[in-house]
Formats: C-alpha cells, sequence, structure tokens
C-alpha cells in the first residue's frame, strides 16, 4: 500500500502570529499536512512564543544570509520542506527561494489585490490606504508569491463591506476573522490538490 509522506510546511511571520496559530491548529491532528518549522526575522515576533508551545521548531532569519545570501533554501530544503507560507512576513522573498520552491510559497494580504498592496503596506497601513480611497469593500487575497511584493497570481479572494464609520481597526478586525476563517482552508485546500471556489 503506498502511504502518502506528509507534506510540510514553513510558516514564515513577523508579527503576532495569529494567522500562525490558526495554520497551526487546522494542522495539529492532520493526517497529511504538518507545519513543521516557524521561521521569523524578528526575535521578539509572538509568532516564536506560538511556535515554542506548540514545540515546533523555530528559526530566526538574519537579513544579510536572507536577503543576499543562500535564503535559507539548502536548510529548508534539508528539513523536507515542501511549502512555505507567509503570514505577516514583511521582508520580500529572494528569487533563490521562489525558484527552490515553484508554485509553493504562497502569502495573505489584507486587502483585495491588485489594490493596496505592494512594499511598506502591511497591517494598518494597508487598511488606512482603504479607508483613505473611500473603498466601498475590502477583503483578502491569498496569492502565489513572486519576486515582487503582494503580486503573484491569486488563488482566493473574499470581500467584505467597508462601513461609513470604519476605523483602520474597526476594519482590521473584519479582515482577520476572514483571514481566521480562510487562510487555513485555503492552504489546506491546494496542499491537498483541490482548487477553492473562486480559485482558478
Ligand atoms: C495579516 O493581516 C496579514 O494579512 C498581513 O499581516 C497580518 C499579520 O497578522 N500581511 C500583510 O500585510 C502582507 N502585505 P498576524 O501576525 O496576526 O497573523
Amino acid at each position: 500500500m503506498y502511504i502518502c509522506p506528509v507534506k510540510k510546511i514553513a510558516v514564515f511571520a513577523s508579527g503576532n502570529g495569529s494567522n500562525a496559530a490558526k495554520i497551526i491548529e487546522q494542522f495539529r491532528h492532520h493526517a497529511a499536512i504538518k507545519v513543521s518549522l516557524i521561521a521569523s526575522n524578528k526575535p521578539e515576533a509572538g509568532v516564536l512564543k506560538i511556535g515554542r508551545a506548540e514545540n515546533i521548531p523555530s528559526i530566526i532569519l538574519d537579513k544579510e544570509k536572507f536577503l543576499r545570501g543562500n535564503a535559507y533554501t539548502a536548510e529548508l530544503i534539508q528539513s523536507g520542506i515542501d511549502w512555505i507560507v507567509l503570514a505577516g512576513f514583511l521582508w520580500k522573498i529572494p528569487a533563490t527561494l521562489i525558484r527552490a520552491f515553484p508554485g509553493r510559497i504562497i502569502n495573505i494580504h489584507p486587502a483585495l489585490l491588485p489594490k493596496h498592496g505592494g512594499k511598506g503596506m502591511y497591517g494598518s497601513f494597508v487598511h488606512e490606504a482603504v479607508l483613505a480611497a473611500g473603498e466601498k469593500e475590502s477583503g483578502i487575497s491569498i496569492h502565489f508569491v513572486d519576486e515582487q511584493y503582494d503580486h503573484g497570481k491569486t488563488i482566493f479572494q473574499v470581500r467584505c463591506p467597508v462601513r461609513e464609520n470604519d476605523t483602520p481597526a474597526s476594519l482590521a478586525k473584519r479582515i482577520q476573522q476572514l483571514e481566521h476563517e480562510y487562510y487555513p482552508k485555503v492552504i489546506e485546500r491546494l496542499i491537498t490538490g483541490k482548487s477553492m471556489v473562486n480559485g482558478e
């Protein structure tokens, strides 16, 4: 009998790690997918605490090595990582890493790309831009990662209203609920080879 090997995910995150926590929860007892590594560029990032509490190995990425060295490609391959999932990771992914994981690096963005993405567009900056532009709706975008910020092919988007009296914080809360609801499911479907309704 052929037993499908477990697919290993590395989660890259720079912040609180609330999405990372949901992803870990989704795959804690999963038969085919496992979160095997947490990588962060910030030693004080909340996501590293989550990794420790869950007994998931973690690494703190060195800027020089990540951006101008081998981008940890050898180490990731050696650890048997199959997929890289960005969850609030703020460095651009170097070409070396993209070439080593073709179509297997994904990102989530808290707006409807191609609007309100790009360098410096993360967290509340995104929601401020959405409100300043007078958008009537926002949402989340899950996409493949290429060599530009927030740019690769879209896998999944879901929308929500922007309300008249929204502040960046109230909009962020609505968006975060969508992220937590959908990101783990989209990852699962992608890795197991099933596409989501509005993905291609
Ligand atoms: C998430 O809202 C994610 O969409 C955003 O960072 C937040 C991380 O939150 N990513 C970007 O803005 C990428 N451009 P978390 O640390 O609580 O998961």
